[in-house]
């Protein structure tokens, strides 16, 4: 359980790249890096408008001399100062990504990364590498995955309750974009344009998410081959998809599915993972993440709920509040960033036994995430045909 007590002796100094006062994501970062004490805001980039970007950092008490009109200024500052950050957040659009997280780590930060990493597999070996080389980490913030029930899931299923592992079902399908949204709306017009997004609008946006979730869940299955097509229904996105399916086979012969969508009218997230075994099924819904469905063959359904004692040590491990009472999407964030904290503490102590077995997406969940948006996209260019995996 969590109760307030620091897990460490220290809190790192820390900074952030983008995640300004307009910006969709910069406050669950700035709330959930907070949280538990782990984390100091000492400086900060916040907006690539520079004098915006100052303002909002004074306003959040940020020192103004900590408040920098770029990153390179904040890396530069920071280096000189004897309390200096130690850790970076980087909350910019995609194009921006590697570029930040390479100049980060090359100024000897630990760095904590929005999804998509970046664009290409190369950029994301470039990072991996940079992180050995450098003794640093780069945490991804699939920030569903910090949901407890999601380790009750992959507890379960490695105790062989769902016995063979045959079919995984996951969609990240939401209605919001059905029309050209973008028009008006800055963070979506980004989103559409291969500037800002590379080579893929829902499949890097959305599906890496469930993608990430289901790999946490069952996490030795591998991806032989896959098949994708893509749509552009608004049809100023193309080339960009703003829907698509991809088919998967895995290499012990189970199969998967993803649907990722913006065009799915009505549906407010319509994020689902479920695995299907050859005794029973789990299925996990991110607008309900306080319960896990769990589908015994010939018995009534059971919902497991959050918090109980019932659950694996694992699951109530990060438990808040107990049972009954609704855990969301900032909590699922503050246990993620709370083990980017552990993890970035026991690189710099050099503590091997601890990292070993320590959950978190690290540098190569995020270039696993840009492997799958590239194989995807390969696959939709050369007419939705199967691509082995590479
Ligand atoms: P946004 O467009 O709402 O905000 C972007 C922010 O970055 C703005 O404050 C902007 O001024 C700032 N910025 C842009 N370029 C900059 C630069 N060079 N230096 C400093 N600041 C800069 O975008 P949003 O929706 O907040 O997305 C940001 C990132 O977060 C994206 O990579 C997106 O994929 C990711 N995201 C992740 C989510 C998750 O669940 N993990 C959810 C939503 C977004």
């Amino acid at each position: 359980m969590i109760n307030g007590i620091k897990p460490l002796d220290r809190s790192l100094r820390w900074g952030m790249v983008g995640g300004g006062g307009t910006s969709q994501i910069g406050y669950i970062h700035r709330s959930s890096a907070q949280r538990d004490g782990t984390f100091t805001l000492m400086a900060g980039a916040f907006d690539v408008d520079a004098e915006r970007g100052k303002a909002f950092g004074r306003a959040l008490g940020v020192d103004e001399n900590r408040c920098y009109a770029s990153y390179q200024a904040l890396f530069a500052g920071e280096a000189d100062r004897e309390d200096g950050i130690e850790a970076v957040s980087i909350a910019t659009p995609n194009n921006t990504h590697f570029e930040i997280c390479r100049a980060a780590l090359e100024a000897g930060l630990h760095v904590v990364c929005e999804k998509p990493l970046c664009f290409t597999s190369e950029e994301a070996q470039i990072l991996a590498d940079l992180c050995s080389i450098n003794h640093k980490i780069i945490g991804v913030t699939y920030g569903y995955a910090g949901h407890q029930l999601i380790h009750q899931a992959r507890a379960m299923i490695a105790e062989g309750l769902l016995g063979d592992i045959r079919i995984i079902n996951m969609s990240f399908s939401h209605g919001f974009h059905n029309d050209a949204v973008e028009l008006d709306n800055p963070s979506t017009k980004w989103r559409v344009d291969p500037k800002y997004v590379g080579p893929s609008y829902v499949l890097g946006d959305l599906a890496t998410h469930p993608l990430f979730i289901a790999e946490t869940m069952v996490p030795e299955l591998s991806i032989k081959r896959l098949m994708c097509t893509r749509q552009s229904f608004v049809k100023s996105r193309a080339p960009l998809e703003d829907n698509a399916y991809v088919l998967m086979e895995y290499d012990n012969g189970a199969v998967g599915s993803m649907w990722c969508s913006a065009v799915n009218c009505g549906s407010m997230h319509g994020q689902k993972v479920r695995v299907i075994g050859s005794k029973a099924s789990l299925e996990w819904w991110d607008e309900q993440p306080n319960q896990l469905r769990y589908e015994v063959q010939g018995e009534p359904v059971r919902i497991i709920e959050r918090g109980m004692g019932y659950l694996t040590p694992r699951a109530l491990e990060e438990d808040r509040i107990g049972g009954g009472h609704p855990e969301g999407l900032f909590e699922a964030w503050s246990n993620l960033y709370r083990r980017f904290a552990i993890a970035m503490d026991a690189t710099d102590r050099a503590d091997r036994a601890l990292l070993e077995n320590f959950w978190y997406p690290d540098v190569h969940a995020g270039l696993q995430g840009v492997r799958w948006v590239e194989n995807c996209v390969r696959s939709a260019e050369s007419g939705a045909s199967w691509v082995e995996f590479r």
